[in-house]
């Protein structure tokens, strides 16, 4: 018996109308964003077409993010407000929350067509023609294997150089969802950022949760020599990376902040904590004192070098004592910019376990004063830039971004334009230019 014909011949109406229009819907992390553009290049390699609204798609991708119960939440009502927008789409549930919740979700979602892990991006074009045809109940959970595909690139472009993670820090679920840290062979990645040159890009961001323990099983290549070896492409000007652990940022990766001129003078490099025992208890596996060493070794060696971290806020057993030190530490470090997050327990992971005992209250207390002081710290940089030039490369007609990744604003700067620009005035957080 034929359930829904009308909302089936709406969508056949709509495949021949759009010649098979799909929309896409990013959340998360960059790693996440990265995914989308090679499911993006794999769908138009075979004749889809994109939409930016999702009430004319034939097919609606959510890629989708675990990290807190907020951003899974988030998702899951929009998912859920698309079903009811265009009840004719066929829909694919990709990333993250796919591979953690898997074929639970067609009873939540009984107009998914499909969940998709992000082990599994290459196979996005097969799975779409199953679901644009109608077909349901599919499931690509395990496997998959990181492949390869050219890319028209914008002037700024990630390329992913190690998937997946092995650190376990009690909190994070990334290492289930993502699974076990692989890498790319430097053959594939260079070869694509060669491509991504070739079609105009300048930047290349290189991209893992922990690209520092990147080595190339093959050719022997570590992350160092990686970067070498991309900054040998003609056309490519910038080179940035992220994510990186403190336990492994190696004196040979401060060495190449040094002698290669093409680094970025930027580095994310989160601390979560400057609380040792809290540290401890995250499996981090270096203390706030080995921390702030780095630090001090990364600024002797690169003075303009720009710092970024992460913070959690109210992570179990976690004291007022304890996020004092974390906030003297920010302050300490003196950082670029941070962000905080407030602790959320994730089923499946150590601190799971934890008494998650940190009430509500004070956890935004915590997150405010944390983000108030990632602010002043902020302003203060970047007013420091007042008067000095910068090395700027623009993504955008008048905006781009400093070598310290600050957002700049040049009235009159054209996209693709790369050189330094004088600091005039500070206006948000945007350095303002001429
Ligand atoms: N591999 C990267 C990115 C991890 S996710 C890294 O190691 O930094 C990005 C940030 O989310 C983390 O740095 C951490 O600060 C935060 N995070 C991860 N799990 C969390 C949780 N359960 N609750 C709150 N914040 C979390
Ligand atoms: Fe998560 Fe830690 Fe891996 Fe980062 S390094 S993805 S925080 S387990
Ligand atoms: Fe989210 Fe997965 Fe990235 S859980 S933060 S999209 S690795």
């Amino acid at each position: 018996m034929i359930k829904n014909p009308s909302a089936d011949i709406a969508r056949i109406k709509r495949m021949i109308k759009d010649k098979k229009s799909v929309y896409i819907r990013t959340f998360g992390c960059q790693m996440n964003v990265a995914d989308s553009l090679v499911m993006k290049s794999i769908l138009s390699d075979r004749g889809f077409e994109f939409t930016g609204n999702l009430e004319d798609a034939a097919l609606i991708i959510f890629n989708s993010c675990s990290i807190r119960d907020h951003a899974e939440n988030r998702m899951f009502s929009n998912l859920g407000l698309a079903m009811k927008k265009n009840p004719s789409a066929g829909f694919i549930l990709a990333g993250c929350t796919a591979k953690r919740h898997g074929s639970k979700l067609f009873k939540r979602f009984p107009r998914l067509g499909a969940v998709s892990a992000p082990s599994e991006i290459f196979s996005i074009g097969e799975i779409a023609e199953k679901v644009i045809g109608g077909g349901m109940g599919i499931e690509a959970l395990a496997g998959g294997v990181y492949g390869f595909v050219p890319r028209v690139g914008d002037i700024s472009e990630y390329v992913v150089i190690q998937t997946g993670c092995d650190n376990y820090c009690s909190y994070c679920v990334v290492p289930f969802l993502r699974e076990g840290e692989k890498y790319r062979s430097a053959g594939d990645i260079l070869r694509e950022a060669e491509c991504l040159a070739a079609s105009g890009t300048k930047e290349i961001v290189f991209l893992g949760q922990n690209v520092n323990s990147y080595r190339d099983e093959n050719e022997g290549d570590d992350f160092p020599a990686l970067l070498r070896r991309a900054s040998e492409i003609e056309g490519i000007l910038r080179i940035r990376f992220l994510t990186s652990h403190p336990k492994d940022l190696s004196p040979k990766l401060i060495e190449e902040f040094k002698r290669n001129p093409k680094l970025a003078h930027h580095l994310h490099l989160p601390v979560q904590s400057g609380s040792d025992s809290v540290l401890k208890r995250m499996n981090r596996k270096y203390t706030s004192g080995d921390y702030l060493k780095i630090l001090e070794r990364l600024r002797e060696s690169v003075p303009d070098i720009a710092l970024t971290a992460d913070i959690i806020a109210g992570f179990p057993g976690e004291t007022d004592k304890d996020f004092s030190k974390t906030l003297g530490l920010v302050r300490k470090a003196d950082f670029d910019g941070v962000f905080v997050f407030k602790y959320s327990p994730r089923e499946g992971t150590e601190s799971y376990k934890m008494n998650d005992d940190v009430k509500e209250p004070a956890k935004k207390e915590r997150l405010t004063a944390g983000l108030a002081l990632a602010k002043e710290l902020a302003l203060k940089k970047r007013k420091a830039y007042i008067g000095k030039k910068v090395e700027a490369l623009f993504e955008n007609d008048d905006v781009g971004h400093s070598s310290q990744n600050y957002l700049v604003f040049k009235k009159g700067a054209k996209a693709g334009e790369f050189g330094e620009v004088v600091i005039k005035g500070v206006s948000g957080f945007r350095l303002m230019a001429e």
